[in-house]
């Protein structure tokens, strides 16, 4: 997956600071701790209620609990969010376990829970990202995660949240763009480009990617009824775009 050795303790514990500061919960609290084999994640146990199917519960598109671990996925860029790392409780709560392959740079999303991609997202999530932006730019917050991720790792996280503040949507998987060369080619294409010229392209880009998008979802329409509508994808393609120019998108 490509995380370096030795770091996956801290991306959990971070995982556990980005939701307590989001006021989430999606994560029980969790914290480094020096143990024999050397310092690790401790992560308090949760007793979740084996009765709940978890296939239909992630499936759910009616649970605000489920939908705020979405978004905190979009933040934290989960790579691995599998049906079994629910953990529903038995007052209703939803926790969420194995955030150690998180926080990467480039965007890497991915989950089971890909049911409100390109929907609007809802109120209470804009109140949760304001809440956790207003915190990545104190020192505090800061100063806890630049002891569990780097530097750059910080930036794509708070880049991640800003977007989304931006777009107000749930993004798409990566694939068309990840593995378009357009994308990978970005990075070298905008070294040394100035602000007011990234803008021009970016915008460029994203009537260009807008207008096929658009294009593709009409053909769409008439194949699928669960297509989502061209009003709800172009934020969340411009989403993918921004991302790509900031070199999140690799
Ligand atoms: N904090 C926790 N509270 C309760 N159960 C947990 C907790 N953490 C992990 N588990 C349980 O242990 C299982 C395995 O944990 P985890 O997913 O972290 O390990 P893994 O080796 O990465 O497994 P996977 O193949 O599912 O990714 C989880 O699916 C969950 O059922
Ligand atoms: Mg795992």
């Amino acid at each position: 997956m490509g995380f370096p050795d030795g770091t996956l303790a801290g991306r959990e514990v971070a995982a556990y600071v980005i939701s307590r500061a989001a006021g989430w919960d999606v994560v029980p609290p969790t914290v480094m701790r020096d143990g024999p084999f050397g310092p690790g994640m401790c992560q308090l146990w949760i007793d979740h209620d084996t009765d709940v199917d978890l296939i239909a519960l992630s499936r759910r598109t009616d649970h605000a609990g489920l939908r705020d671990m979405a978004v905190f996925d979009a933040v934290v860029n989960n790579a691995d969010r599998k049906i079994g790392h629910l953990l529903p409780v038995t007052d209703g709560h939803l926790y969420g376990c194995d955030h150690g392959v998180c926080f990467a740079e480039d965007y890497k999303l991915r989950t089971v829970l890909w049911q409100w991609r390109g929907k609007t997202l809802p109120r209470r999530s804009l109140e949760a990202l304001r809440r956790l932006n207003a915190q990545l730019n104190e020192d505090g917050l800061e100063a806890e995660l630049s002891s569990l991720l780097t530097a750059s790792e910080i930036s794509a996280t708070r880049i991640r949240v800003e977007t989304l503040l931006k777009h107000r949507v749930h993004p798409l998987p990566a694939l068309r763009l990840a593995r378009h060369p357009l994308a990978s080619g970005l990075d070298d294409l905008f070294q040394g480009v100035s602000g007011r010229r990234r803008a021009v392209i970016a915008w460029t880009g994203w009537l260009v990617a807008s207008l096929c998008q658009m294009a593709a979802v009409r053909a769409r329409i008439f194949c699928s009824t669960r297509a989502v509508t061209p009003a709800t994808v172009c934020p969340a393609v411009l989403f993918e775009v921004e991302l790509a120019l900031e070199g999140v998108v690799h």
